[in-house]
C-alpha cells in the first residue's frame, strides 16, 4: 500500500470520535516529502468537531510547512469517504489543486484532483 495511505490509517487510530464512532485519518504530503497527519477530534458541542483533513493541514502549517502534493484520507465506509465541504475549502486555500486519495479499510482507493470535486472555488483571487 502507498505509504501515504498507511500514514492515514495510522493517524486514524488516534481519532477521538466518541459521538459518531466514525474514525477518520488524513496524511498530507509536503513538496519536501514530509508527511503531516491528522485525525478527527470530536467535541460534546458537536459543531466544534474538527475533521482529520483540517487537523492535518493546520498541524502542517503550524510547523512551518508550505506547499503540498497529495492528501490521503482513510475511513471505514463501503465507498471511500470524501472530504466535507469545509475541508475542501481549506485544502484549496492552502494546497491548491492537489491529488486527493481516498481509501477504505478494504484497501479500495479512489483518487481525484481537488478541483474535480471542488469546482469553481471561492478564494483570494476574488478579493
Ligand atoms: N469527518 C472527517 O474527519 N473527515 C471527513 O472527510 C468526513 C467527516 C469526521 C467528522 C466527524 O468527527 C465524523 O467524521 C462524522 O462526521
Amino acid at each position: 500500500m502507498d505509504p501515504l495511505c498507511q500514514a492515514a490509517f495510522a493517524a486514524r487510530e488516534h481519532a477521538h470520535a466518541p459521538f459518531s464512532h466514525f474514525k477518520v485519518g488524513a496524511a498530507l504530503e509536503g513538496e519536501d516529502g514530509r508527511i503531516h497527519t491528522g485525525c478527527n477530534v470530536e467535541n460534546a458541542t458537536y459543531s466544534l468537531t474538527l475533521c482529520a483533513e483540517r487537523v492535518a493541514v493546520f498541524k502542517a502549517l503550524s510547523e512551518g510547512a508550505r506547499g503540498f502534493r497529495r492528501i490521503a484520507i482513510a475511513a471505514d465506509s463501503p465507498s471511500p469517504t470524501p472530504p466535507c465541504g469545509s475541508c475542501r475549502q481549506i485544502l484549496w486555500e492552502f494546497c491548491g489543486d492537489i491529488e486527493v486519495i481516498l481509501v477504505n479499510l478494504e484497501g479500495r482507493t479512489e483518487s481525484f484532483r481537488l478541483q474535480e470535486i471542488f469546482p469553481r472555488p471561492f478564494d483570494a483571487s476574488y478579493l
